[in-house]
């Protein structure tokens, strides 16, 4: 007998949206049928009608442990993304110690086998001196991560030669590197001048990076990956000027992300919200924002991901000089967007491609990322009827707040199953082992 019939669904498939049941054994989907054709199972799911898409890899998202515990650690931030919809997860190397050694990397694994309830992948970081640590480095990883300027965390690779021999070394090794791109001269420059100033606030620092410092970034970037012939993923890209380099560069090499606070909030918000608006890049204008949108749809974006980065309010409110940057977005991500779909403004396919399959095909895991018959049953069903607020005390997430607190959206998960465990269940959190993700061999 099957393990688990899904019946009354609309599966939302790769090019399609289909009236059918799901069978799952194993953790697998098995089958796509009819409902009719659909076979005993122990256990019987009804959708009740509602949309099922594939669950979404969240390809950026900072956990904290080790090291910062306080703000979240694998438990509560796998529960917040489970009740997001999230069912995998790459995990940053900006933890401490950081993930910059390969016995570091596995102590993390240790951590995160015996917390994480979804999904989930590892991002290394490059470091001035680890070129020896990135020889070693296996098929076992998502990328080698560069910050570029130095954000939370000490973690920086500020030497464009430095950056250029490493990106050899993942060329050869057929490795994804990804990119934080924001020039550090710059970002350092600007933010010795805000110090000189006299009652600095959230917008003054917004300003002090202004979207010069993450194009000339991403632009040389572009370049020097060119010059080298290897794979490149740029993170939370923001401003309208990096999305016109990209496009002219469009090449299959060279991959691009959004984050959904780029795309739902501005510097309009910064009144609002303010300490809690700082963020590395930090919140653009609404033409920014706009362009953010074309690019998603006209696929020069090629995900989104959520760059969930928890602090504590404590580390917020702070003085907006030394306040934590960074804000989380695991429960939000797939409301805010299935508010937009409810809108006219995306499609379940989109979404779908934006935040499963395009992921898994950048960072090469193997068997996720669309409802496909052998693929693991990583699912979510949504109501796309269900109104509801954003709300700081239903959060999961460890640092108990979220920017967009009181938002009234349309469209919300309500099931979300790691290959077939349903791990969240109408707010309710079961506490199943997530496993380690696989890649496939990178081609290019
Ligand atoms: O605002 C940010 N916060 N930007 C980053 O690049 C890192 C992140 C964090 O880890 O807090
Ligand atoms: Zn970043
Ligand atoms: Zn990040």
């Amino acid at each position: 007998m099957s393990d688990l019939v899904i019946k009354n669904s609309k599966l939302v498939l790769p090019e399609k949206i289909v009236d059918a049941g799901l069978v799952i054994e194993d953790g697998r989907i098995r089958e796509i049928t009819k409902d009719k054709n659909l076979p005993d199972a122990e256990r019987v799911i009804d959708a009740r009608g509602n949309y099922v898409l594939p669950g979404l890899i969240d390809a950026h998202v900072h956990f904290r442990e080790p090291g910062a515990s306080s703000k979240e650690d694998w438990f509560t931030g796998s529960s917040a993304a489970v009740a997001g919809g999230v069912t995998t997860i790459l995990d940053m190397p900006n933890t401490q110690p950081p993930t910059t050694t390969i016995k570091h990397l596995n102590e993390k694994r240790e951590i995160a086998r015996s917390k994480a309830i979804v999904d989930y992948g590892f991002h290394f970081g490059a470091t001035v001196d680890n070129s020896d640590e990135l020889s070693r480095l296996g098929n076992d990883i998502a990328s080698v991560k560069f910050y570029m300027s130095a954000t939370t965390g000490s973690l920086k690779v500020d030497n464009d030669a430095l950056i250029f021999e490493e990106f050899g070394i993942l060329k050869d090794k057929k490795i994804l590197a990804t990119v934080h791109a924001e020039n550090r001269d710059m970002v350092e420059y600007w933010f010795d001048r805000l110090k000189e100033k006299e009652g600095v606030d959230a917008l003054d620092y917004a300003n002090s990076r202004p979207n010069i410092c993450a194009a000339d970034a991403l632009n040389r970037m572009v370049f020097l990956s060119k010059m080298i012939g290897n794979s490149v993923h740029f993170c939370h890209v923001s401003t309208r000027e990096e999305i016109e380099i990209l496009r002219n560069s469009r090449d299959n090499r060279v991959t691009a992300e959004a984050t959904p606070h780029h795309l739902f909030l501005t510097k309009r918000d910064i009144k609002e919200l303010g300490n809690y608006s700082k963020v590395n890049p930090p919140l653009r204008s609404r033409g920014d924002q706009l362009e953010l949108w074309n690019a998603i749809h006209s696929g020069v974006i090629d995900i989104i991901a959520t760059d969930h980065a928890p602090h504590l309010p404590g580390e917020k409110e702070r003085d907006i000089l030394i306040a934590s940057a960074g804000m989380p977005g695991l429960e939000t991500m797939l409301p805010l967007l299935l508010n937009e779909v409810n809108k006219g403004n995306l499609t379940l396919i989109e979404l779908s491609r934006l935040t499963a399959t395009n992921p898994a095909r950048i960072f090469r895991i193997g068997n996720k990322g669309m409802i496909k018959e052998g693929y693991d049953a990583d699912l979510v069903i949504i109501d796309l009827k269900k109104e509801d607020r954003v709300d700081n005390s239903r959060l999961f997430t460890k640092c108990g707040w979220s920017p967009f607190d009181g938002w009234k959206l349309k469209g919300w998960p309500i099931k979300t199953f790691v290959r077939g465990n349903l791990v969240f269940d109408e707010g309710s959190i079961e506490r199943i082992r997530g496993k380690e993700i696989t890649y496939s061999k990178n081609e290019s």
